[in-house]
């Protein structure tokens, strides 16, 4: 981590009890899970859908990303404070892992994970405006497998978290982007209980669960207005964010040769006990 706003985050940032951390990688699932993550939590403020902030609200404007925005403050007194971070948890600031504050991560397969990269990559930063092509991925296939890569190596990455959840689960929520897209209505409750707002049984009775899977579902958000023509920043496209949104979209992108080596790569998870 570079960045001003990043150091002065760990150098700075005091988390609270009563704070939720949402904790990934790039282009895992970081978007839905912003906008899944704050409705949960304000399910009772915005129980009309219709009304809701996601309409003309990007999710990465509702909840701040910590080394980005770390002097924003878009909570207001709303309790619990919802951040996002990329960062690696053995990089986190101490005041996160010692208080009783929450992180949720969500983490994704790395071959779609990489797909979603290559594309992200070639409508900004690395590759702007060039196009997508085998040789440009084989350059971006060798740096992510040799782990070479400002966050560090991908495994490294999801094994902190994951390590961290196993030893306590209270304190960190191991998420997978293909689990939540296989059973939503599960990984929603057990996100709601996790944060400390379960869902009542009128609630599960009722629809409140579907209505905000749907409202935060890849079609909805990607419809939304504000992510068609809105901008995060002046230089950041909202609409940037929603590709495709499926598992499994490597098979269209990848050789099997290149294939071969992300699952090679998956080895280290494997022999740390981690299986997708
Ligand atoms: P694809 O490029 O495979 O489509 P992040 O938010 O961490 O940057 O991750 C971006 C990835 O999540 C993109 O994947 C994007 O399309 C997908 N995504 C965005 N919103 C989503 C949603 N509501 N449901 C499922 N996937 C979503």
């Amino acid at each position: 981590m570079i960045s001003e706003t990043a150091i002065s985050f760990q150098n700075n940032f005091q988390a609270q009890d009563t704070d939720v951390i949402l904790a990934s990688l790039p282009k895992t699932g970081t978007t839905w899970l912003k906008s899944l993550l704050f409705s949960v939590v304000n399910r009772k403020k915005y129980c009309d859908v219709s009304q809701h902030p996601l309409h003309s609200i990007n999710p990465h404007e509702l909840i701040d990303h910590l080394e980005l925005e770390v002097n924003k403050n878009c909570h207001g007194n709303d309790l619990p404070r919802l951040f996002g971070t990329h960062m690696p948890y053995s990089t986190l600031p101490e005041s996160i892992k010692t208080s009783k504050c929450r992180i949720i991560y969500v983490s994704r397969n790395p071959l779609d994970n990489f797909v979603s990269l290559c594309h992200f990559w070639s409508k900004f930063e690395l590759n702007k405006g060039m196009k997508l092509d085998e040789k440009i991925m084989e350059e971006h296939l060798d740096k992510y497998c040799k782990g070479i890569f400002p966050l560090g190596p991908y495994e490294d990455h999801l094994l902190g978290y994951w390590k961290e959840s196993m030893q306590n689960s209270n304190k960190v929520l191991f998420l997978e982007y293909e689990g939540l897209k296989k059973e939503p209505k599960d990984h929603l409750k057990r996100l709601a209980e996790f944060v400390g707002c379960p869902f009542s049984r009128e609630e599960e009775k009722g629809n409140v669960i579907d209505e905000i899977i749907e409202l935060c579902s890849f079609k909805s958000l990607k419809e939304m207005e504000v992510n068609k023509s809105g901008k995060c920043f002046p230089w950041f496209e909202n609409k940037a964010l929603f590709r495709k949104g499926e598992v499994g979209d490597w098979t269209n992108y990848l050789t099997p040769l290149m294939a071969k080596r992300i699952n090679e790569m998956q080895e280290r998870l494997k022999e740390a006990g981690f299986c997708f």
